[in-house]
């Protein structure tokens, strides 16, 4: 039996053709496909500038980079893959998560507290839902506020309120390349500045230096600064025929998205999750969770959970230092079930049947009639119950 995939990048003919045609052209490094690749990117998202990067998580680390940010405090959710928190690391920083809100997963702008020692704050447009950048830069101040568009490729308004955005290509983003990330601004100082900081430091990309008459090799370091952090060719022209797709694909998981919603209508074991452009994670909240899953696995379908908070993570729980009851209410209930482009509508039905077969079984129980232990019983949905 075949598993069907919780995520799962697709590419098309022309992207393969092309991609071809890079590896025959003797430039594989950071070249004109990222050039172009940038200037596609930052069109499709209305920023002036766009600098790639090796990854997600590199342009996050060059966020604080090239504002200058050493020491002090970085907050960010708990509710995000490590990325957010350990760029605070690399930084010497101190990292506090702060609670999200239980309607869209995102940072709650009232849950962040501010203290003279804060020097940065990430906010994650989680799922796709878009973070509330304007009310958390009104309470931040001058502090820096990144935002992180991982999972809103895209979404009209992801980067708009920001100073400065990153976005991720990892392989199962709904722009997937393999790995790779972009940071757009419209500050053109920043921009400048974080083109040497993806290359250690160095003033002048082997690419520019290579076009025109004649090859100079020559060029300068004025400082120890910046990581190996920037995007290739091969990578940049996947990313090239991603973003020609891009609109095409997220339709497609919108479209996935919609029939879970109606299937699970009314079904009081099931919260479906808000919908969003680029359904990133079909994350729903359900009565046992860990028995659901484990059905599907039996069955071939493979569901993942959407996070785990990082202070649940052994090195992490340092960074809970207020209580954040919204997330730890609610992540033992999420389950994240298969949505991707190249998902077939029919393994989307044998999945629906699947999870209505294991509520009527798990309903024909005490559980029809006593009360449900699940963490929403409370709220707007009871009157389901
Ligand atoms: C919200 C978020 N931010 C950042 C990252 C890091 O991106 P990358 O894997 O490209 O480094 C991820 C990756 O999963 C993510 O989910």
């Amino acid at each position: 039996m075949k598993t069907v995939p919780v995520l799962c990048p697709t590419i098309d003919e022309q992207t393969k053709k092309d991609l071809l045609e890079v590896l025959d052209s003797g430039w594989w490094g950071s070249g004109p496909k990222v050039l172009e690749f940038e200037e596609k990117f930052a069109e499709k998202v209305g920023s002036k500038y766009a600098i790639s990067t090796s990854s997600g998580t590199a342009a996050l680390d060059l966020c604080l980079k090239v504002y200058g940010i050493k020491g002090g405090e970085l907050i960010t959710t708990p509710f995000t893959f490590v990325s957010d928190a350990i760029v605070g690391e690399y930084n010497d920083m101190d990292v506090t998560f702060a609670d999200i809100k239980a309607d869209d997963f995102c940072i709650d702008p009232e849950k962040i507290e501010i203290t003279p020692e804060t020097k940065a704050i990430i906010a994650v447009d989680s799922h796709g839902h878009l973070a509330d950048i304007k009310a958390i830069r009104e309470k931040a101040g001058d502090i820096l506020v990144i935002e992180d568009a991982a999972h809103a490729m895209y979404t009209p308004g992801a980067g708009k309120d920001a100073v400065i955005t990153i976005w991720s290509f990892q392989a199962v983003k709904s722009l997937p390349i393999g790995d790779g990330g972009m940071i757009t601004t419209n500050d053109k100082e920043i921009y400048n500045k974080l083109r040497t900081l993806t290359w250690l430091g160095v003033e002048k990309t082997t690419y520019s230096r290579a076009v025109g008459k004649k090859y100079s090799w020559d060029y300068d370091i004025t400082q120890a600064e910046g990581i190996k952090g920037y995007m290739n060719d091969i990578a940049a022209v996947i990313g090239i025929g991603q973003l020609r797709r891009i609109d095409e694909m997220n339709a497609k998981r919108r479209a996935h998205q919609s029939v879970y919603d109606d299937a699970f209508k009314g079904i009081r074991y099931i919260k479906t999750p808000k919908p969003t452009v680029t359904c990133q994670y079909y994350t729903m909240q359900c009565y046992n969770r860990d028995g659901l899953s484990e059905v599907l696995a039996e069955n071939g379908i493979a569901t993942s959970v959407h996070f785990k908070p990082l202070h649940e993570m052994t090195y992490w729980k340092k960074g809970a230092k207020n209580p954040m009851p919204v997330v730890d209410k609610l992540w033992k209930n999420l389950l994240t079930l298969p949505v991707h482009d190249g998902l077939k509508f029919s393994d989307q039905e044998r999945i629906i049947e699947l999870v209505k077969d294991f509520y009527q079984l798990q309903g024909s129980a005490e559980i029809i009639h006593g009360p449900i232990p699940m963490s929403w019983e409370e709220d707007e949905r009871s009157d389901i119950l």
